[in-house]
């Protein structure tokens, strides 16, 4: 499949600039075990790059242009690095863009290409298709211009691009995995230092289920900067009580406790859940380095609920899925994953019991929601880099 698809990247490149390219680099997409909404509280995630992801042909250029051809949207587009403006037309050239805008302002030098792209992370389905596009991207000017950029600063050189051009005020877990990914690895991140631990995953007999709902995150970046909001506020309020903190990260769920009744019940409620996820991350870790498959089930479980009582971020359609998955023994865990209001759900699950989930999701799912489910098994795959071809 992959083979293919480098085929018709590397034909697509010959028909559309005559020639070779270069170069393919690939970044993949992510699907996050357990640490939801906690990047931005300078806390712990838990996220696995998966084995889709975008791929980018490219040819280096003696001048300062830009020219990208989207072989998925079929769409050209052409920009000056001298001269990068946010593109109201064609929004996914915004990536690319934005990219090369703020490794600029970072004194890294690069020289135009001509580039073709295509993906198979699905769009708007919370798998992180935009942190696969910057990455992608990133890695591509690096490489061809023979540079060296530290993966973290690449990491959050995109994030940047995302939030100062794209617009989306994300946190560092996305494109940070997308860069770091290891084969049969999951990745925990410090979100404050941006130190990682790669930890293997035993994953014998046991798959990676992501069931996409079909809803697409209709509100996700309107609640996204709420939630924020709401994090900082409650962060504000506990500062009076605990000098010295600077994100919930600091804060121990006791002294939420003993400070609630100083917060309003919204923000109490948020924090409460970012405070628990930290400590769910921690203790995911433990209990796959343990083998404790269970205990770990029973932890995303905890997690999607306190995303769906606590953070109020899933949606009926979210719960619908879990909640088919939970019914079914071989289930190890279930939760919505990524930013929420719509998107896909994680499952560990027995590898008997995978035909048993893939039909009761195919049944249940639409009689209850109306929508058309996609069912994808993952496997964790390498973050990006170049593919030889
Ligand atoms: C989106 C953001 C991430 C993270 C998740 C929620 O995917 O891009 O930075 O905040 O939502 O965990």
């Amino acid at each position: 499949m992959n083979n293919e698809r480098i085929d018709k990247l590397v034909n697509s490149f010959k028909d559309k600039f005559d020639g070779n390219p270069d170069i393919l680099v690939r970044a993949p997409g992510r699907v996050n075990l357990i640490g939801e909404h906690t990047d931005y509280n300078d806390g712990f995630v838990f996220p696995v790059a998966i084995d889709r992801d975008i791929m980018i042909a490219s040819r280096r250029r003696d001048d300062l242009i830009v020219r990208l051809y989207s072989l998925d949207f079929d769409q050209s587009v052409e920009f000056s690095l001298g001269d990068i403006k946010y593109d109201e037309e064609q929004k996914w050239s915004n990536y690319p863009r934005g990219v090369a805008f703020f490794l600029q302002e970072s004194e890294y030098k690069i020289s135009g290409l001509d580039a073709v792209i295509t993906g198979n992370v699905p769009l708007g389905a919370g798998l992180s298709s935009s942190a696969a596009m910057e990455v992608a991207m990133a890695t591509t000017f690096e490489k061809i211009n023979g540079l060296t950029i530290e993966p973290a600063e690449m990491a959050l050189l995109c994030q940047k691009a995302e939030n100062k051009f794209v617009g989306m005020n994300c946190g560092i877990m996305d494109q940070f995995i997308s860069r770091m990914g290891k084969k049969d690895h999951a990745l925990l991140l410090d979100c404050r230092s941006l130190e990682y631990d790669l930890i293997p995953l035993n994953l014998e007999n046991i798959k990676i289920v992501v069931c996409d709902t079909g809803k697409k995150r209709g509100l996700v970046d309107s609640e996204y900067n709420k939630r924020r909001a709401e994090c900082e506020r409650g962060v504000k309020i506990l500062e009076k009580f605990l000098p010295g903190i600077s994100a919930l990260r600091d804060v121990e769920f006791s002294d939420l406790i003993k400070y609630s009744g100083h917060i309003p019940e919204i923000t109490e409620k948020r924090c409460r859940y970012v405070i628990k996820e930290n400590i769910r991350v921690l203790e995911s870790v433990e209990a796959i380095e343990e083998f404790d498959l269970l205990k770990f089930g029973d932890l995303m479980n905890e997690s999607h609920i306190g995303l769906r009582d606590e953070y109020e971020v899933s949606c009926p359609e979210l719960d619908a899925m879990v909640e088919i998955a939970w019914k079914i023994d071989g289930v190890i865990g279930s939760r919505m994953t990524g930013a929420g209001f719509g998107g896909c759900t994680v499952s560990v699950v027995v590898e008997d019991s995978l035909q048993e989930l893939i039909d009761k999701v195919n049944e249940e799912y639409p009689k209850r929601t109306g929508l058309q489910p996609e069912i994808y098994i993952c496997t964790a795959e390498d973050g990006a880099g170049v593919v030889e071809i």
